[in-house]
């Protein structure tokens, strides 16, 4: 007997292959977005054409074949895996009788249902209200060219120009409120760039494992789920990793391949903290075949928000998925260029904070610090920062402590200490060692 699903609206599929492969989207992608906006689908539809048909996209045979398919497994809903103009959208409603759905809904609806802070949620009633927006004025023109014919003005037309209204009005109001909580986070950025903590943002394709390797590295709990832009709000915290010191570390939307616009400008909250960031973790599904393919789509989307010159470091997440040991690769520069890791297991992690150490810090001195007597409070903020491997005190009540950081960071602590330290290698220690055993 033929089961019916117990959850979501039944959606019937449409996706179109175009030989020259212009505006060409993945079926297999499709399928999940559909999955992740709660529809199941009940059948797909597939078809070739070399141009869309401008009343229906498709052709009046494929758009039969459709009909039968919503009748047959009694579909609430057609999804099209492309960009419909608002005429195909309501012919195809009209010949289909079930509401039909094309790519950019989809996605918007997806991003509608989870969105979690406010400023999110304002963006996706913006970019939804946009997006209705162009269906709206576009139908209204088509009828305004018709302005003026007896028997024609009337309410009909009178109905969409308040409709219209409405609409701008609200977008309005949300345009406001939206100023208002960027200029509010604006602030809290100015703020931390003040206390001078570096920060880091997660980017990378949808489901390559951001948001469990946010969790795992920040212990915070943001919403993991195997759904495609499980997160869509830009997820703050502050980190402290040993050697780096703190951080604030950035979790963002996945990425996806043909962003609609509308939508890279809505959702430019979490794309720009993206582009400020000292440093981008471009986190990859090392198990997906089609890894290469999404990198190349995050780091288009990247350079659309001008956050192609910002370093990148690439993690390559769930190895546990592909019997690969964790491990760090250089460039020829001693830059990192990619570490292997499991966002689940938490193998590889160390490895990660030993990037994140080289990338802010540079290459670490070995050494011995020399703190006069009067130099405790530098003593005791070295230990509170967890750096000294081992002391010793010398006749003159001296403290000799030996530690192992960025020159940068030695170049500061001596600085503060305004004389009460210096610094001397361990080379020129073992030297000087060497000379007083000899004479
Ligand atoms: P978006 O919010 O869509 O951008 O996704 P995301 O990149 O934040 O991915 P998320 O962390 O939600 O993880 C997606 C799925 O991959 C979840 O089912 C995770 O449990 C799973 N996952 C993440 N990291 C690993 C890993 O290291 N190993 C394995 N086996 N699965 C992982």
């Amino acid at each position: 007997m033929f089961e019916r699903p117990t959850s979501g609206e039944r959606a019937v599929l449409v996706h179109i292959n175009f030989p020259d492969g212009a505006g060409q989207e993945d079926l297999q992608e499709f399928t999940e977005l559909v999955g992740s906006a709660g529809a199941t689908s009940v059948a797909t539809v597939t078809g070739t054409r070399h141009t869309p048909d401008s009343r229906l996209f498709i052709g009046q045979g494929k758009a039969d074949e459709v009909l039968a398919a919503v009748e047959e497994h009694d579909a609430d809903l057609v999804i099209f895996n492309h960009p419909l103009s608002p005429t195909q959208e309501r012919n195809l409603e009209r010949l289909l009788s079930c509401r039909v759905v094309a790519r950019t809904g989809l996605i918007l609806d997806i991003f509608a249902q989870r969105a979690r802070t406010f400023e999110g949620k304002l963006q996706v009633e913006l970019a939804q209200l946009r997006h209705l927006s162009t269906r709206l004025v576009r139908g209204w023109t088509h009828l305004e060219r018709q302005k003026g014919g007896i028997g024609l003005r009337g309410p009909g037309e009178t109905q969409l120009e308040s409709d219209r209204r409405m609409l701008n009005a609200r977008i309005k109001v949300i345009n406001a409120r939206l100023d208002k909580v960027e200029r509010q986070r604006h602030q809290g950025r100015r703020a931390r760039e003040r206390a001078d903590v570096p920060s880091v943002s997660l980017v990378g394709y949808t489901n390559a494992g951001k948001s469990t390797l946010f969790n795992t590295l920040t212990g915070a709990q943001a919403y993991v789920a195997d759904q495609l832009f499980a997160t869509l709000d830009p997820t703050l915290r502050r980190v402290d990793v040993t050697g780096v010191g703190p951080l604030v570390l950035a979790d963002t939307v996945g990425f996806i391949r043909h962003l609609p616009h509308d939508l890279v400008a809505a959702f430019r909250a979490t794309l720009e903290e993206t582009r400020t960031a000292e440093l981008l973790l471009h986190v990859v599904d090392a198990h997906d075949p089609e890894r290469h393919a999404h990198m190349e789509q995050v780091n288009e989307v990247l350079h659309e928000i001008g956050a192609e010159e910002v370093p990148q470091i690439r993690v390559y997440n769930k190895i546990d998925l592909c019997d690969t040991e964790p491990h760090i690769e250089y460039l020829e520069d001693g830059q990192v260029d990619r570490v292997w890791v499991s966002a689940i297991t938490g193998a590889g992690l160390d490895l990660l904070a030993e990037a994140l150490k080289t990338h802010f810090h540079g290459a670490q001195v070995h050494g011995w610090l020399h703190i006069g007597p009067d130099g405790g409070r530098t003593r005791s903020s070295l230990y509170d920062i967890g750096e000294v491997m081992s002391e010793h005190v010398d006749e003159q009540g001296s403290w000799w402590l030996e530690i192992c950081m960025a020159q940068r960071n030695i170049d500061k602590i001596i600085r503060e200490a305004a004389g009460e330290c210096d610094f001397l290698t361990a080379e020129s220690v073992d030297f000087l060692a060497g000379t007083a055993q000899a004479s």
